[in-house]
């Protein structure tokens, strides 16, 4: 703990943040201006891996841009980031190393961490969920009907399911023929009910992620699946309706991922169908563990390990690439830059790839339960805003949503466009190639951003100039483009990496621990102090504030 609190650097005091409040109270940015220079755009466009990043449309000069590496030197990054590589208890208000990147390094590889390999470790682990998913893929895997599984449930919250949902609807063009995947997390039981309809429990496999193997959700929903396999099966007449019978249904039918193995054998899933991890694995940074064994599954062996091989890929770069190309450094310090200069409080991410859907919803946990904090890894207060809100949805839809307000309205909202070169589905809708359609409009919007439309220019459109204010777009709106060949595994773990490492270069720069979630735990308790009050009991109840009180008396008068 010592050596990473006594590391913790104010960035307020540093030189380059004096620089860079100089330089946001003098600069006007001017996208048109600045593009005048023909060689803007090269000068700051970079590669990571097979990632195509243009960073030229944010609102930076060659004098801010230094300044911001600057800043990421006087905190320390380089020195924070090789100790969360070489497995230092970083995440100081748990006493835990940060170790995600190591879920993905080769087998050649070797990391000693407290006396263990981590490497060795995590391959072993690795082999025993690409073996189970091998004999699922295969049919070696049978239900207790002797029927091969074509429906795997994953039933998980959070890191446990957000993660392997997100890149399941990533990588479907490499799901198995035959095979689905379905992910129930909320505790709403419409959630299990919605999930499970239609299923066969002969065919049908539940995986149980949760790395404390505590959470109220993912117990409850394991619980209530459970019972829907028992009583399906005893009304199809498949098991007997006898314990015997039942134990054996759960041997067939659940497997469990998580780091508290115990756990998992009380509650009746044989250690052998566990897949475990380790406490230096953070929920948000779990998927390319065993938490994304339903992905392993379903897009098989080969295709998991291209995907952490695309994790891999961004890792190295990460490190090994001098700061002034470094495109996590990058990113995160221009996110710095809005967030404590601009004062912007969201960031929008905004796939033009379909099959990136959840993208934005997963980035949510990563990001805000991250670097959503108000103190510091000392302890002591921040010094200056963090955490921003991640927000997003998939390009087209969100033109037709919300892109209003970040064209014209009076927030600045930092926006990342991500886009593939190739689509899974090629498309004509007569001589048109659908897909370059769709591109179109994501190479426009960044362009609208930036450079906007001027009353001139709205003027010389023949518009009265009562409605003229209206139609003007000022521009200067910063985006970044993120593009690749196409959605390949190791693409996806590739964009995620990126994103797990912008994440940890802003909370460096705010000296805030990222990698635990105290903020989630008051809610939790008082759900649990609360429960007995909804149902009957009155003294929990006269035990609540006022506004809980007449909530809950109104939930007892309506309960059907
Ligand atoms: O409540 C937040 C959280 O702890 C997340 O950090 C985590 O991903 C999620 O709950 C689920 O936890 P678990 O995997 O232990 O069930």
């Amino acid at each position: 703990m010592a050596s990473l609190v006594g590391m913790i650097v104010d960035p307020t005091k540093t030189d380059a943040w004096a620089e860079l409040t100089r330089w946001h109270a003098s600069l006007t940015p001017d996208l048109r201006k600045w593009f005048l220079d023909p060689g803007r755009a090269a000068e700051l466009t970079f590669s990571a891996g097979d990632l195509h990043v243009d960073l030229s449309k944010n609102l930076v000069n060659r004098a801010v841009w230094n300044a911001l590496i600057q800043l990421a030197n006087e905190v320390g990054l380089a020195e924070k980031r090789d100790a969360m590589f070489r497995g230092e208890r970083i995440n100081v208000t748990e006493n835990r190393s940060v170790l995600h990147t190591a879920l993905r390094r080769p087998r050649t590889d070797s990391l000693v961490v407290d006396g263990a390999d981590v490497v060795a470790q995590v391959h072993e682990t690795l082999d025993k969920v690409y073996a189970f998913a091998d004999q699922v893929r295969s049919g070696a895997w049978q239900g207790v009907t002797g029927k091969r599984i074509k429906t795997v449930v994953n039933i998980g919250i959070g890191g446990s399911d957000l993660g392997p949902v997100m890149v399941y609807e990533a990588l479907k063009p490499y799901v198995q023929p035959g095979l689905q995947c379905r992910f129930v997390s909320n505790i709403d039981p419409t959630d299990m009910a919605e999930k499970t309809a239609g299923l066969d429990p002969e065919t049908t496999l539940f995986i149980v992620a949760s790395k404390t193997f505590t959470t109220l959700e993912t117990l409850t929903n394991a619980r209530m699946a459970r019972d829907w396999l028992w009583a399906r099966l005893v009304e199809q007449g498949a098991i007997d309706d006898t314990d015997e019978a039942r134990t054996g249904a759960v041997a067939k039918h659940f497997v469990a991922v998580s780091t508290a193995l115990d756990k998992v054998a009380a509650f009746g899933i044989d250690p052998a169908n566990a897949f475990g991890f380790w406490d230096w694995v953070g929920g948000r940074y779990s998927v390319d563990s065993a938490v994304g064994t339903a992905v392993a599954v379903a897009v098989g062996p080969e295709n998991f390990a291209d995907f952490l091989h695309g994790f891999h890929t961004i890792d190295r770069h990460f490190v090994e690439t001098p700061f002034e190309e470094n495109v996590p450094v990058l990113m995160g310090m221009l996110n710095v830059w809005y967030v404590n200069f601009f004062g912007a409080r969201s960031h929008a991410v905004l796939p033009y790839a379909q099959y990136l859907h959840r993208f934005a919803a997963y980035l949510q946990q990563l990001t805000m339960e991250s670097n959503g904090k108000g103190v510091r890894a000392d302890g002591r207060p921040v010094t200056t805003d963090t955490g921003e809100v991640f927000w997003g949805e998939p390009g087209t839809n969100g033109q037709h949503a919300f892109y209003q307000l970040i064209h014209q309205g009076t927030q600045l909202i930092p926006a990342d466009f991500i886009a593939v070169v190739n689509p899974a589905h090629p498309t004509k809708d007569g001589d048109a190639d659908v897909h370059e359609l769709f591109l179109a409009n994501f190479f426009a919007q960044t362009k609208a951003l930036a450079f906007g439309k001027s009353a001139e220019e709205v003027r010389a459109e023949g518009t009265a100039d009562d409605i003229v204010p209206a139609r003007v777009f000022k521009g200067n709106r910063p985006t970044t483009s993120i593009m690749a060949p196409s959605l390949t595994p190791s693409v996806v773990g590739q964009l995620i990496a990126l994103y797990e490492h912008i994440t940890f270069v802003q909370g460096v720069v705010w000296g805030i621990d990222s990698f635990d979630q105290w903020g989630v735990e008051l809610g939790k308790q008082l759900a649990m102090q609360i429960a007995p009050a909804i149902s009957a009991d009155d003294a929990a109840l006269e035990k609540q504030d006022p506004s809980t009180r007449a909530l809950i008396a109104y939930y007892r008068k309506h309960r059907a």
